[in-house]
């Protein structure tokens, strides 16, 4: 088999995510303050996969290409590639085309993140050589999801997981439970198929599609299940959760000063945060030079570089680099900040709310 190179999508709107995305790639918002992009580029390294391929957007491609440079870091060589629309999925495959050549390739959405990586289906892929192998979870809601129909396993070749007969976008009446993970595995024959596809009633072109025309022309499409958790962050509840599942695996560290402070469970504290009367009850990560004083750290949060707490509780939160809370009455929590947010009370009359707040912002208040 010619090697294996990766394919990254990294471009699209990311209208899910306003409005950080107005200012930001939604793929280098940080889970546990590590940029989500970076996830799926270490995976494709763990798996061996070391050419790879980025597909950005004009308008958020050179701060992906700041971020994650010549992947030489990774210990992998990265190619930038421009979508000039995000035309969809399949689109991005076309796009990507004289980057891919002949090659059989990974594709893994730049906003997705998996457990336990990708050897597993790496070596599915190669030790089965079928023509396209795609992930499959069991999820409680599948017509949100491009769902699989699976044919029954053969019962004469042991091990055998079936084959894919059908997928269908938002199905309004799934057939199955089983919806497909950000993370593909095709062969060139990919490129024709999306070739031969129209767009969708959303004018993109679907992967699934392109998919589904492989399994009409007689191709092997093979199903892997996916065994740990999978989540697209493509919005902001589930941003939280993708946080919250990582920082569940930190490792304890603490680096930083701790003044009259505590730490509970699995905290990390990055050199140069400073803690003064403030407790940190875990999993939770504090970022290099953050300053917090008189403070709650509650669960599953993660703070970013730099950023300034007083006075204030903060729960189930991402915040990003810059931010700052102070004085607050009752607890943050289940929010994301973007960088350089304030978030304050003040002591001006009279007593209101006051907002300098971007479009699509998000408030809630009791
Ligand atoms: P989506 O999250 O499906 O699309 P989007 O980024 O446009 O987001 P939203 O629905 O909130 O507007 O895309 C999945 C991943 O693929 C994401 O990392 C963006 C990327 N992508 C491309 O690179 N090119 C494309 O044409 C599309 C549609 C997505």
């Amino acid at each position: 088999m010619t090697d294996l190179k990766g394919l990254i999508l990294s471009g699209g709107k990311g209208t899910r995510l306003r409005p950080i995305t107005h200012t930001s790639a939604k793929q280098l918002v940080p889970v546990a303050n590590k940029p989500v992009l970076f996830y799926g580029i270490e995976a494709m390294a763990d798996a061996g996969v070391t050419e790879i391929g980025i597909i950005i957007a004009p308008e958020t491609g050179p701060e992906i290409e700041a971020a994650a440079g010549d992947g030489s870091r990774f210990g992998v060589e990265i190619s930038y590639i421009v979508q000039d629309e995000p035309l969809g999925l399949a689109h991005a495959v076309l796009t990507a085309e004289p980057f891919l050549g002949e090659s059989p390739f990974v594709m893994y959405l730049g906003d997705n993140l998996l457990q336990g990586g990708i050897s597993d289906l790496v070596a599915a892929f190669r030790e089965h050589s079928p023509d396209a192998l795609i992930l499959l979870t069991p999820v409680p809601d599948p017509e949100n999801f491009g769902v699989a129909e699976l044919a029954p396993p053969d019962s004469s070749s042991p091990g055998d997981v079936g084959r894919v007969v059908r997928l269908i976008e938002k199905p309004t009446e799934p057939a199955t439970d089983l919806a497909l993970v950000g993370v593909y595995m095709f062969t060139a024959q990919i490129h024709d198929a999306a070739r031969a596809i129209e767009p969708s009633a959303r004018g993109e072109l679907e992967i699934t599609d392109a998919i589904q025309h492989l399994v009409d022309g007689g191709k092997r499409v093979e199903p892997h299940i996916v065994r740990g958790w999978w989540k697209d962050t493509g919005r902001l509840d589930d941003m939280l959760e993708a946080n919250r599942l990582i920082l569940d695996n930190l490792t304890e560290r603490v680096q930083g000063e701790l003044i009259d402070s505590q730490v509970d469970g699995r905290v990390v504290i990055e050199p140069g945060a400073r803690l003064e009367r403030t407790t940190v009850r875990g999993p939770a990560i504090v970022g290099a030079g953050a300053q917090l004083r008189d403070c709650y750290i509650g669960p599953y949060t993660a703070i970013g570089e730099s950023c300034r707490i007083a006075n204030a509780e903060v729960e189930h939160s991402i915040l990003l680099e810059g931010s700052s809370v102070c004085d607050l009455d009752g607890r943050m929590e289940s929010s994301l900040l973007g960088r350089n947010v304030t978030v304050r009370r003040s002591d001006r009359q009279p007593r209101a709310y006051r907002f300098m707040v971007g479009d699509n912002s998000d408030i809630s208040i009791l």
